[in-house]
């Protein structure tokens, strides 16, 4: 009988295979630091966590201000919102499912096809809500570690696959390398018959997507959000592009009302507003190969290719948490990963032209 004894501890009760569970390590929020940086919380150069800096479309802005209705629950069945999406991504509406974030959307997929015991495999270094999310449902995080330039070694995926592995799970391009893997090895992956997941949570930075392959195909799902290219990171939507079935039964089993009122709103009005949101994309990818060309002067320091809104370094003299730590000193926030194989490894999110300048010259300053 599961009861509480009164003189036990109520973690007698809770899953055990979940009472040591680490939790998603998340990069550190700025207002945390207000005791502890001499900057007020507003001057911080945050690049950390892949934020568009130059914030959301002022259309977005403006109309949340005016909006009126926030006390009305918002369209469960997300109907205006698909449409709106299927125009933008050029597919149908029935192929598509909106979540809060596309974090939400990779548990729900997974919780949907892994149960306990089943495996889920991905290209480590990677994205940690993959495994974040597969040990909550039960599941084995399988991983295939990427090759030292970061790209994936698709021949290991074959000796990986075991009559338990439920899911393959690619980020494209890969966080935090921000390497691309190319079609025609996606297309290997969905060979497998397996359901395979491409998170394509850096579009609109990479140009490289697989949605149109998604109505060929029974076992291809992919992953897009609001959170980078749109500045919408603070209201949490992305959304998914399934075969129909899939998309069916995710529509039944999500939380109901899971993209708010606030966010239906900021993404029509996004989708008004894609060249000027466009533009702000081109800048970021514009600054990126400067800090690239800036990062690969620093001579401890060795940046990776990336086709995304950040640079992955190698950081090859000293300690990767002791730079993060100086860096935080000095009211830059830059994001280091609490891993064995990121150990001497600081990710740089692409910010302003200005956020450039101060993050080289203090480098430049702290010294290897
Ligand atoms: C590869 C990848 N997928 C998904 C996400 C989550 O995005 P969202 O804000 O839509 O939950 C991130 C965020 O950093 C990411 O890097």
């Amino acid at each position: 009988m599961s009861s509480l004894n009164p003189s036990e501890g109520i973690e007698r009760l809770i899953r055990p295979d979940l009472r040591d569970f680490a939790g998603y390590s998340a990069h550190t929020s700025p207002e945390t630091l207000k005791d502890k940086i001499d900057v007020p919380v507003e001057d911080i150069v945050k690049l950390d966590a892949n934020e568009n800096p130059y914030g959301c479309s002022p259309r977005v802005s403006r109309a949340l201000a005016s909006c009126s209705n926030f006390n009305i629950y918002p369209d469960n069945g997300q109907v205006l919102l698909r449409q709106s999406l299927a125009e933008y991504a050029g597919i149908d509406a029935g192929h598509i499912v909106a979540g809060n974030g596309s974090n939400q959307l990779i548990d729900l997929i997974l919780r949907l096809f892994v149960s306990t015991g089943d495996e889920v495999i991905s290209f480590t270094p990677t994205f940690g809500i993959y495994g974040f999310s597969t040990v909550l449902c039960g599941g084995k995080l399988v991983e295939v570690p990427r090759n030292e330039d970061f790209t994936v070694n698709i021949a290991a995926v074959k000796t990986a696959v075991t009559d338990k592995t439920k899911v393959i799970i690619l980020a494209n391009p890969n966080n935090p390398s921000g390497t691309l893997t190319p079609q025609q090895d996606i297309l290997e992956l969905v060979d497998s018959g397996i359901p395979v997941l491409v998170d394509e949570a850096y579009y609109e930075f990479s140009g490289q997507t697989v949605v149109p392959l998604v109505s060929r195909y029974q076992n291809l799902m992919v992953l897009r959000t609001f959170s980078k290219w749109a500045g919408l990171a603070g209201l949490r939507v992305g959304y998914g592009l399934f075969p129909p079935k899939v998309a069916d039964i995710l529509i039944r089993t999500k939380i109901p009302y899971n993209v708010n009122v606030a966010a239906l709103v900021a993404v029509q009005e996004s989708l008004k507003d894609v060249d000027y949101l466009m533009g702000t994309v081109r800048a970021i990818v514009a600054e990126r190969e400067r800090l690239f060309a800036g990062l690969e002067k620093i001579e401890w320091l060795k940046p990776f290719p990336t086709q995304a809104n950040f640079i992955l370094c190698a950081v090859l003299h000293g300690e990767a948490t002791e730079l993060k730590r100086k860096l935080q000193d000095r009211a830059i926030l830059v994001r280091y990963f609490d891993q064995p194989v990121l150990k001497n490894f600081i990710r740089i999110s692409v910010g302003k032209p200005a956020h450039t300048d101060i993050l080289l010259r203090t480098l430049r300053e702290i010294g290897g």
